[in-house]
């Protein structure tokens, strides 16, 4: 089975980008199913409601968050029909910590968990959470997308169930890692990156981040407003050995 994943989606741009792009790169790439994170992409925090229908009606199958779940409060609402994994190890009771995705006669299950290093979050052990999950999840395949600042946090997560599962993809960071390997069978990556802006800084405008590095002084952040985007990802092949590659392709829309 042949998954495209796509790193956090920043700004609902990037949705249009999807829309004209996403059909060819599945035939060019034979992809089958398509994940993606989805914490980044209204305005550049959270997920509305509208946005995450335009997601679903892409055919994109499964969606991952991070800190930004709740930016979008309307989330709450929508979340028990979704087919979105929330941080597992959030201590709320909202969402799903698991997202079951049937594919053929396949499932595969879908978990999202966030790191505690640097992370600004109030947040049960990824470790514990991930454990009891793991008693209970029933799959042919199973998906982590671990969403944390820290590589040694989340390559220790790797180390710890690989084996286990199918794959472990880091995301939060925006900027994509190029230490894709298999251990045991289970895919790995760091940070998969982003998809969005490319003149930004993590997505976000130049101009409104420089400023408030320099001088401490910032409005809310916008999503910049470059015309050429970046996707990045990572595409599995899932079977008897499974493989993992980079994924990345930039896209001029100035010409749309
Ligand atoms: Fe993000
Ligand atoms: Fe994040």
């Amino acid at each position: 089975m042949r998954i495209l994943y796509l790193g956090d989606i920043v700004g609902e741009k990037t949705i249009e980008v999807l829309k004209k792009n996403l059909e060819e790169i599945k035939k060019e790439h034979h992809i089958q199913l398509v994940f993606c994170n989805a914490e980044n992409v209204t305005k550049g925090r959270g997920l509305s409601y509208s946005h995450y229908k335009e997601l679903k009606a892409l055919g994109i199958a499964g969606m991952s968050m991070g800190n930004h779940t709740f930016s979008k409060s309307e989330i709450k609402d929508y979340l028990p029909d979704a087919t979105i994994a929330i941080p597992a190890n959030l201590p709320c009771d909202l969402g799903k910590k698991v997202v079951y995705i049937k594919y053929n006669t396949e499932v595969i299950a879908l978990v999202n968990l966030m790191g505690r290093v640097y992370m600004n979050s109030p947040l049960d052990c990824p470790f514990q959470t991930f454990d009891s999950l793991l008693k209970e999840i029933q799959a042919d395949h199973i998906l982590v997308d671990f969403h944390g600042e820290a590589t040694s946090e989340k390559k220790a997560f790797f180390y710890e169930y690989s084996g286990r599962v199918d794959a472990i993809l880091g995301s939060h960071t925006h900027i994509k890692t190029d230490d894709e390997e298999v251990y045991k069978n289970t895919c790995y990556i760091s940070d998969m990156g982003m998809c969005g802006p490319k003149y930004s800084i993590l997505g976000s405008d130049v101009s409104g981040i420089l400023e408030r590095f320099k001088t401490g002084v910032y409005d809310s952040v916008k999503v910049s407003t470059d015309t050429k985007y970046i996707l990045n990802g990572v595409i599995l092949d899932l079977g008897k050995v499974n493989t993992i590659e980079g994924f990345k392709k930039e896209i001029d829309i100035s010409y749309y």
